[in-house]
């Protein structure tokens, strides 16, 4: 028989390295043609395509040549191969049919394969693995998710993005995730922020295009206050989101000074991100910089932590794009506003919030306490509203309860109270936490604070019942009369969640 290669390819582990190296090698192909035709990318699709089966190819490779190389030595060493293959007869119909089924089977065998690594692939990258495998411990975060503007973007687009790099980092800390949800070591609350998130620019940006902010928008705000008449105000402004794309509209406002026309490190000195003694601000077209510092704040080379330095992109304002956990006093707020909390009743935005921020050890005991504490609040002090009323406070008591359900998760410990968002700066220090008027250049200018630099708030109702317009800007009137002027005031220093 005449042989196309040298004798000592062919030996059995040759063999099998060629088979495992060619297999890989048809699913790389087959899996990257569907990459190429699926209509999005697909950040799990990498991994497989070029990280575990190429490892597969690879040891393919290996064996063939260690195959070889044995045998050769074999060869050397005149040690033999009795006959290496059975004969295949064609003619016999025993084997003949052996043969057919054998192959149908490879064939099946391959398509399958094919086909069940590509159905793994999708479902470790759908939002059901991410949300509900693990459904205990992800529950808050899916939770706040579904409800979200971001409802429809997968969990990976944000936590991972496209591209092997990232890839393989998210694979390495998720391995180590399912580890920690099997063998329950897995911290409650999952702590915030996310280290080594990928930044912005492989996750937000590819949908966002910072180029595109400009103008204003508007942001309606309904108050209501603790006393018996739920005294109520509300506040309209305009949010100068501005900042993108000269061509669109003004280049100025919120976007265009962090992103855009500047870079801007920090420095933070805690773990959540909110005490910041040190900003520099780098003019991306002229070069120059400014440093503002806290006062008594000395930038020391060896001792700054240089992990706690990050250059500012979208997630350091909008930390909570998807996983908004809100105040129990916006989100009763809103409920009144929108009457779905009869505003007529006594006292009910004080009980709402209290009965909400109760500490409850399940969900279900949250339920049915804030139920008990609502009833039994109007039954003792306001019986004849607790009889005329009774509907409207059962009606209440449900959407007191919805919003609970909604934002409160005992079990994994986690409300709005252990998640800071960075949005505002009326229960998190937020923008405050540079515009505060404690930060200075060495010539004294100051990262600016004054109610207008990003928003104009362009009518207001106060508590007393005025009404306040101005396109130029009405100065902020405080719900409550704190006999001072706001204006000098750092909000959280009362309205922080503690
Ligand atoms: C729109 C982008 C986006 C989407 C979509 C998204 N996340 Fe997040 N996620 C974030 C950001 C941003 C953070 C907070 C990062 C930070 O502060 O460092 C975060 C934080 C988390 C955390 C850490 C705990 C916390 O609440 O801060 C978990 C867990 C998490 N996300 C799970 C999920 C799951 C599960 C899904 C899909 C059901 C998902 N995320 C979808 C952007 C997103
Ligand atoms: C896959 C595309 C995609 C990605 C990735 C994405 N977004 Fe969005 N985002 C959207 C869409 C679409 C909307 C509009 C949703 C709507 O109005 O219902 C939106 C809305 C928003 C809004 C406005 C929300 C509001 O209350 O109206 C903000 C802010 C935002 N995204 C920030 C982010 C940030 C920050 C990230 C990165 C962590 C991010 N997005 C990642 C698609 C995306
Ligand atoms: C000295 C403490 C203090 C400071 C500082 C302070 N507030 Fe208040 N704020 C209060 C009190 C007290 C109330 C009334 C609570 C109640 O009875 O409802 C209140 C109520 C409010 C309300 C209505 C609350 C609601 O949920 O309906 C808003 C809005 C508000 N403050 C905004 C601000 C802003 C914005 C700042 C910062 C510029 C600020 N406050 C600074 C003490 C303070
Ligand atoms: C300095 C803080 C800051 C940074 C940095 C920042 N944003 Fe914003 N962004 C805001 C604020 C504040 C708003 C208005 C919030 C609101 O809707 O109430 C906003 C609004 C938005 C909106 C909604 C705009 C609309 O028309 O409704 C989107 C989308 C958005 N940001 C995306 C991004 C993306 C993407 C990045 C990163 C390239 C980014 N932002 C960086 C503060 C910031
Ligand atoms: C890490 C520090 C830091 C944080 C956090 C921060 N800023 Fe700034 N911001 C600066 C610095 C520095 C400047 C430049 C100094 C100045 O203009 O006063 C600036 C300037 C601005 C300007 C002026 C832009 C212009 O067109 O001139 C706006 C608007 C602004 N910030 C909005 C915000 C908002 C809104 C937030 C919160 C969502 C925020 N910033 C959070 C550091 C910060
Ligand atoms: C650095 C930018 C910046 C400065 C300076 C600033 N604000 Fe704001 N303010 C914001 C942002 C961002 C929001 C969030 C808007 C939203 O929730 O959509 C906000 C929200 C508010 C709200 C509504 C809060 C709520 O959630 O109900 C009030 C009231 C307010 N600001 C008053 C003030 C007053 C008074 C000053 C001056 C002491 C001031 N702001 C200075 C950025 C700023």
């Amino acid at each position: 028989m005449r042989r196309f290669f040298p004798p000592y390819v062919y030996n059995p582990i040759t063999f099998f390295g060629a088979g495992l190296a060619g297999l890989s090698f048809g699913l790389i192909i087959f899996l990257t043609i569907l990459e190429l035709l699926s209509p999005e990318s697909k950040p799990y699709m990498g991994i497989i395509t070029f990280i575990i089966l190429p490892i597969f190819l690879l040891i393919g490779i290996f064996l063939l040549v260690v195959g070889m190389l044995r045998e050769r030595r074999r060869l050397e060493q005149g040690i033999k191969r009795r006959k290496r293959f059975m004969i295949i007869d064609l003619n016999d119909p025993k084997q003949r049919r052996m043969i057919t089924l054998f192959s149908i089977g490879a064939v099946l065998l391959l398509f399958f394969s094919a086909f069940g690594s590509y159905k793994a692939y999708e479902f470790s990258d759908s939002d059901e693995f991410c949300g509900e495998m693990c459904h205990e411990v992800m529950a808050p975060e899916y939770t706040a998710y579904l409800s979200s503007p971001h409802s429809r973007v997968g969990c990976v687009t944000c936590h991972i993005g496209s591209g092997a790099a990232w890839f393989v980092r998210a694979k390495i800390s998720g391995s180590y995730q399912v580890y920690s949800v099997l063998f329950k070591k897995y911290s409650k609350p999952i702590p915030t922020p996310v280290k080594d998130l990928r930044p912005a620019a492989g996750t937000c940006e590819q949908c966002h295009s910072p180029q595109h902010f400009f103008s204003e928008i508007r942001r309606e705000f309904t108050y209501y206050l603790y006393d018996e008449k739920n005294t109520k105000s509300s506040l309209s402004m305009l949010l100068k989101i501005g900042g993108g794309n000269s061509d669109l509209g003004r280049a100025e406002g919120i976007h265009w000074h962090m992103n855009i026309a500047n870079k801007m490190e920090y420095l933070y000195t805690d773990s959540i991100r909110d005490n910041i003694p040190w900003v520099k601000q780098t003019n991306n077209i002229t070069g120059k910089v400014k440093i503002f510092k806290k006062k008594n704040f000395v930038y020391d080379e060896k001792k700054v932590n240089k992990e706690n330095l990050r250059t500012m992109d979208c997630i350091d304002c909008h930390n909570r794009p998807s996983h908004i956990y809100n105040p129990s006093d916006k989100s009763v707020n809103l409920s009144m506003s929108l009457g779905r909390i009869d505003e007529k009743l006594p006292y009910i935005k004080n009980i709402a919030v209290n009965a909400l921020e109760g500490d409850y050890s399940t969900k279900q005991s949250g339920l049915d306490s804030i139920a008990y504490a609502i009833n039994d609040f109007y039954n003792t002090n306001f019986p004849s509203v607790a009889q005329e009323k009774k509907e409207n406070i059962s009606k209440a008591i449900e959407e007191i309860q919805k919003i609970y359900n909604r934002n409160y998760f005992p079990s994994m410990r986690v409300s709005w109270r252990g998640f800071p968002n960075h949005l505002s700066h009326l229960y998190d220090s937020g923008c405050f936490r540079c515009h505060d008027g404690e930060h200075f250049t060495d010539d004294g200018e100051m990262i600016r604070r004054d109610c207008n630099l990003c928003h104009t708030i362009i009518s207001q109702t106060t508590s007393k019942g005025e009404n306040l317009v101005s396109m130029s800007g009405v100065d902020f009137v405080h719900p409550e009369d704190l006999g001072t002027d706001v204006k000098d005031l750092i909000c959280v220093e009362c309205h922080a969640r503690k």
